[in-house]
């Protein structure tokens, strides 16, 4: 379980969370959403440190990672996460094979000679197959999807964070890609964070799904209760989103 606590987060004189309480729980798929440049991927970045909040407390199992500075600790806790960045960030230079082990060399004491193994287990997964010897530019928009998620998840994280994981990408994929979050929640028990400003995605695959506006959760609940929510902020991000509280438009389903 993750549990937040007092979390406060600035850039300068810009208060980007401020105060924020709220838990993960294991094995739920809780999302964030909220409009463009509100501090979403600043929270995810939070949980895992690779942004410093002023104060307040992140607890990843009873561990606070919140404001430590043990770099053992830290190591140890990120071990648990998987991350699945906007651009999917797979090394050009590498091929597959190599790019999804790289986690297993810098998270795990897997011995090299199990490498190939893992990693067609991890690419079955995500539905390939004798891709290891390509090259990133050898593949589609789809398949590198595919492969960075088999690479966050090659190491068999407790907790997977996504960021953005469907924006910029077509129909086809985007698909995809839920299925693909849903299938590793199911598959693997994995504890997910997606923060997305895509509202139906989060509707659809979410445990529960929390609004991030003017630095606050201002609402945390289930997608059915979510959309019933008085919140203004809420309402207006679902006229944004062209939804209606009983389920999505014809239009943009
Ligand atoms: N490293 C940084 N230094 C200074 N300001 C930053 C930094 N990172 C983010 N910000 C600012 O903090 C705010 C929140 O940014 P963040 O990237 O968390 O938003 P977001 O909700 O993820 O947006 P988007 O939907 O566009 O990805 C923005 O105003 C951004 O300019
Ligand atoms: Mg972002």
């Amino acid at each position: 379980m993750i549990e937040i606590k007092n979390l406060n987060k600035a850039f300068g004189e810009k208060r980007i969370l401020k105060d924020i309480n709220v838990e993960i729980r294991d094995g739920e798929l809780f999302s964030v959403i909220g409009p463009s440049g509100i501090g979403k991927s600043t929270f995810i970045k939070c949980l895992i440190r690779l942004l410093r909040p002023e104060s307040g407390q992140i607890l990843v199992d009873g561990v606070d990672i919140g404001s430590t500075s043990n770099e053992f600790t830290l190591a140890k806790v990120r071990r648990s996460f998987g991350y699945l960045f906007q651009e999917g960030a797979l090394f050009d230079s590498l091929t597959v094979l190599e790019n999804v082990a790289f986690g297993l060399r810098y998270l795990t004491d897997v011995p090299k000679s199990d490498y190939p193994r893992i990693v067609k287990e991890k690419l079955a997964l995500v539905g390939l197959k004798d891709v290891e010897h390509l090259k990133p530019s050898e593949l589609s928009v789809g398949m590198k999807k595919r492969v960075s998620l088999a690479r966050s998840v090659a190491a068999e994280p407790k907790y997977m964070l996504y960021d953005e994981p469907t924006t910029g990408l077509d129909p086809v994929t985007t698909g995809m890609v839920k299925d693909l979050i849903t299938d590793m929640r199911a598959k693997l028990k994995i504890t997910s964070v997606v923060v997305t400003h895509d509202l139906s995605l989060a509707l659809e695959l979410s445990s529960r799904v929390a609004m991030l506006y003017g630095g606050e959760f201002v609402e945390v609940s289930e997608p059915a209760k979510f959309r019933q929510s008085e919140n203004k902020g809420v309402r207006e991000f679902m006229e944004i989103s062209n939804l209606s509280r009983t389920g999505p438009d014809k239009d943009c389903k």
